[in-house]
């Protein structure tokens, strides 16, 4: 059992206007709802999101302020709330339980903060093999690979994968931009799981032998000049079908003149690509706000070929898919951790002397683009109870 005892306000980091430094929030703690676990939150990680909200306040309505952060959290169930209204199955957590996961909007409150209530949907049992600083670098990228590859790419993703089994596109290639990011190097690991034999990654060379012990197929490095015409001569030349070389294409970085531009030049009719939103078209820097554009279509106007096939992934949407709400988090994830098919990202831990300025370290990295096939983690609350 948990021997936690829960306070009536915590801490938690909000974003106050764009550009603002991070700030610290009290917040009342309140008992979960109906299908809602409450989690005592240890550890967390950061991503892009963060900065694209704290930098851009994308999504962000000026009436959200003081905007609450953080969608991705590790830590010990406190409190167990009331069997589930929403149709979503109840699932057996106990107080003492570890659990991770990856909240989105509506699912529960926002993780970088020490308590939070949130849907048992999100949660993740933490596999004995696993630490919580290890887990906290899979949910959030993990689950946008399974909406990617189900609602941007029309490409089959199941579990259990059976012995043996063959999607229908099992040989077609599938390219990932960006293969060396925390999205891509789950993307390789669960493509190859799914049965998908012909991934090419896209990444710094450092990476390349890692991509391919986890399973590329090929690797280019973006940071060449001709990368794009090494790609093309790579793929088979197009026999007797009028469809593409590459009919499956996920940009995991999204950059309207780093990544856009150049898949511009490699998508043919009928190439489905993926394109994990926000489209940045200017990077946030120290002096400058970033800008970004939702819409896939309006991301390269006219610079498509005809009838590429454009979709802009949002794991924030993932649990309208019924299979994915009651079957990714809690089984899937786990699952895929304690057998090995799946490897947490590595960690670089971002310290710091108070939660506020954790997190405001890590949203500092972020912005001056310090991370490199590793995932930013944290201390949320300073100890385990
Ligand atoms: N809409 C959604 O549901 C959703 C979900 C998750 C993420 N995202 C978005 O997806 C993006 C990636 O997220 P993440 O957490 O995976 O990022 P990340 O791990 O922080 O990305 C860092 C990596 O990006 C790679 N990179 C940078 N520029 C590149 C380029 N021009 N070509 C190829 N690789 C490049 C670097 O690779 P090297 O080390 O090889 O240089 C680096 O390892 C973010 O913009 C994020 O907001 C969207």
């Amino acid at each position: 059992m948990s021997s936690i005892s829960i306070p009536p306000t915590h801490p938690a980091v909000a974003s106050l206007a764009p550009r603002a430094p991070l700030a610290i929030v009290n917040q009342p703690t309140l008992p979960p709802g109906p299908g809602q676990i409450q989690v005592h939150v240890t550890w967390t990680s950061s991503t892009p999101l963060d900065l694209h909200v704290a930098d851009g306040g994308l999504l962000v309505k000026p009436e959200d302020y003081p905007f609450l952060m953080g969608g991705s959290y590790g830590g010990t169930v406190v409190a167990v709330g009331p069997p589930p209204s929403d149709g979503s199955q109840a699932r057996n957590l106990q107080p003492g339980d570890q659990v991770f996961g990856f909240v989105p909007p509506g699912c529960g409150d926002p993780c970088f903060q020490t308590y939070i209530n949130v849907s048992s949907f999100t949660a993740s049992p933490l596999p004995p093999n696993l630490t919580l600083q290890e887990a906290v670098t899979v949910s959030a990228n993990l689950v946008t690979v399974f909406q990617a590859a189900r609602t941007s790419l029309d490409l089959e993703v199941k579990w259990p994968v059976e012995a043996g089994w063959q999607p229908h596109q099992a040989s077609a290639p599938i390219l990932i931009w960006g293969a060396a990011s925390s999205v891509g190097l789950y993307a390789v690991q669960v493509f190859r799981h799914q049965g998908y034999r012909n991934v090419i990654a896209v990444a710094s060379e450092k990476h390349h032998e890692t991509l391919r012990a986890l399973g590329a197929t090929a690797c280019f490095d973006y940071r060449q000049r001709d990368v794009v015409d090494k790609i093309l001569a790579h793929l088979p030349a197009k026999e007797g079908s009028d469809g593409p070389k590459v009919p499956y294409i996920l940009d995991c970085i999204a950059s309207r003149e780093e990544t856009l531009r150049p898949l511009t030049r490699i998508a043919e009719r009928g190439t489905r690509v993926g394109i994990l939103l926000p489209v940045i078209n200017v990077h946030a820097t120290r002096d400058r706000a970033p800008e970004y554009e939702m819409d896939v279509e309006k991301a390269f106007p006219g610079g498509w070929k005809e009838e590429v096939r454009l979709r802009g992934t949002r794991a924030n949407f993932y649990h309208h898919d019924k299979d994915f709400r009651d079957h990714l988090q809690p089984e899937w994830v786990p699952a895929m951790l304690q057998q090995g098919i799946v490897h947490p990202n590595k960690q670089r831990v971002v310290e710091g002397q108070t939660l506020r300025e954790r997190a405001q370290n890590a949203l500092d990295i972020l912005r001056d683009r310090g991370i490199s096939g590793e995932k930013l983690v944290w201390r949320v609350a300073d100890s385990d109870n």
